[in-house]
């Protein structure tokens, strides 16, 4: 069967966006610059950009375009023993996507409730006692969470409908939701503007503190985030680059990605900010106890922010539709990555039926999540995977793209399709300078990690978290040093 392919450019453009822009632009970069010394973090962050985040994303590109295959074969093209290479990546996609989908569930939970704006006066006891029942602690499971669970199977679902096509549903849905939430984030900050205490919450995101760029932890904090927002080192942009022709753009395409991701992080924040200097106008509570990161944001502290404005019903209605629409992009990039290296391999399947199980099985491993003390497992393992996993990944790949197989050649070749021609710092950003600093956060974070247990939880939990990420490496190492074996014997 001929390999699927995107209706044009645009499309895979906005697919590639809509993996880029996640909750990760919303909840994760804005906590960010408010907490790392303000209009001062944009420093480190465009260096991290411009060093490391576009380059590696370029080498993506490059690689699924050239070798037409999802991560494990187009690794295997590199060099034929690094297969297990795509199999780690793959792990990672699969591990993040069953929880990512029931953060999106908690979206979904949360937009029913938003018509009565049930959480009004009492935004902490709803999330956590109310919607997520929390447990005391992680060893206290709690049984499942049935109606947590009955949403995770909605989103799947959702997700199952975006992707049951391959290129040609996605397609159609990257129209709408790849737009429509940068949309609603405008009609917020519209509202946020118009309502009084927005310019000191512009002031602590954007008045900058130099003296933090003293700080490694800053400068870490800026790489990680790079690395994260553009969906490194999963797969994905490796798959969605292999549905384009042998022959198209590479270099504009990894500029626009990468600026358009950054452009709605920027614009997010002053929606976050915004808003959070209305809810410190009207609490008399100061800003910087109201900045924070992750579910806390999202579920806690906006949510009781749009409680305080005029029409909250309507306004939580957006927010929580945005959220949705920003997560579900993101999620189905990790079921397409799958689903590439899957078809790859077993070329007369059916795309439906192996989305189908790709979804059902990742809505599976996705039960967990869904207990009482599910958000405990979700912070560990989010903590491990986007700490050791990826990074190894990233690490790995550069090694094998830049040294192995040649960054010089993978450059002449993104140079003979591209408009724009890439200059030889290219081939040092990817030989030297991503897998120095990707080495340096995996060392910064190994040292941390083993210093102090991870927000304090328990030996046996932490032990899920280094399972993950030790044992999916330990069989890259395996399968890479068989093969090698095999070769050689
Ligand atoms: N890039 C997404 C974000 O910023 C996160 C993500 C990473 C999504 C990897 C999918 C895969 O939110």
């Amino acid at each position: 069967m001929a390999r699927q392919r995107w209706a044009n450019r645009t499309i895979f453009l906005l697919a590639a966006l809509g993996s880029a822009v996640g909750l990760g632009n919303l909840w994760r970069f804005p906590y960010l610059a408010g907490k790392y010394g303000g209009g001062a973090f944009l420093v480190p962050y465009l260096i991290a950009l411009v060093l490391v985040g576009v380059p590696m994303l370029m080498l993506e590109f490059a690689v699924g375009q050239k070798m037409q295959q999802g991560a494990i074969g187009s690794y295997r093209k590199l060099h034929p023993s690094f297969g297990g290479l795509g199999i780690l990546a793959l792990l990672s996609s699969f591990i993040i996507v069953s929880y990512y989908a029931v953060v999106m569930a908690w979206s979904l939970i949360y937009l029913l409730a938003s018509w009565g704006v049930k959480w009004s006066g009492n935004a902490e006891g709803y999330f956590f006692q109310e919607v997520l029942q929390v447990s005391e602690g992680v060893n206290i499971l709690g049984g499942i969470n049935w109606f947590i669970l009955l949403s995770l199977f909605v989103v799947w679902l959702l997700v199952y409908c975006c992707v049951w096509e391959g290129t040609k549903s996605v397609g159609k849905v990257v129209l709408y939701s790849v737009p429509l939430p940068v949309i609603l984030l405008g009609i917020l900050l519209i509202r946020a503007v118009t309502l009084p205490g927005f310019l000191q919450g512009w002031e602590m995101y954007l008045k900058p503190t130099w003296g933090a760029l003293l700080d490694s932890e800053v400068w870490t904090a800026a790489f990680s985030q790079i690395f994260y927002t553009l969906s490194l080192a999963f797969g994905i942009m490796i798959a969605y680059a292999s549905y384009k022709t042998s022959e198209d753009d590479i270099a504009k395409d990894t500029w626009m990605t990468a600026l358009l991701n950054s452009g709605t992080s920027l614009f997010a924040g002053f929606v976050v900010f915004a808003v959070l200097g209305y809810m410190a106008w009207k609490t008399g509570t100061p800003i910087g106890e109201l900045a924070a990161s992750g579910p806390g944001l999202a579920f806690v502290i906006f949510p009781e922010a749009l409680s305080l404005m005029p029409l909250p019903g309507l306004f939580s209605v957006l927010f929580f539709l945005m959220l949705l629409l920003l997560g579900i992009d993101s999620a189905f990039s990790l079921t397409e990555a799958l689903n590439a290296a899957i078809l790859d391999q077993y070329k007369h399947l059916q795309i439906a039926k192996v989305s189908m199980v790709v979804c059902f099985a990742a809505s599976i491993a996705g039960i967990i999540y869904t207990t009482r003390a599910g958000i405990y497992f979700l912070d560990i393992v989010d903590h491990f995977v986007t700490s050791y996993n990826l990074l190894l990944v990233g690490i790995f790949q550069t090694i094998l793209a830049g040294w192995i197989y040649g960054a010089e050649k993978l450059r002449r070749y993104i140079n003979q399709v591209s408009d724009w021609q890439v200059g030889k710092w290219w081939n040092v950003s990817i030989k030297y300078i991503i897998p120095i600093v990707l080495t340096t956060l995996l060392v910064t974070q190994f040292s941390k990690d083993i210093k102090i247990p991870y927000q304090g939880y328990p030996t046996w939990a932490l032990g899920i978290g280094w399972a993950i990420a030790l044992i999916p490496f330990l069989l890259f190492l395996f399968l890479l040093v068989k093969d090698k074996n095999k070769r050689q014997g």
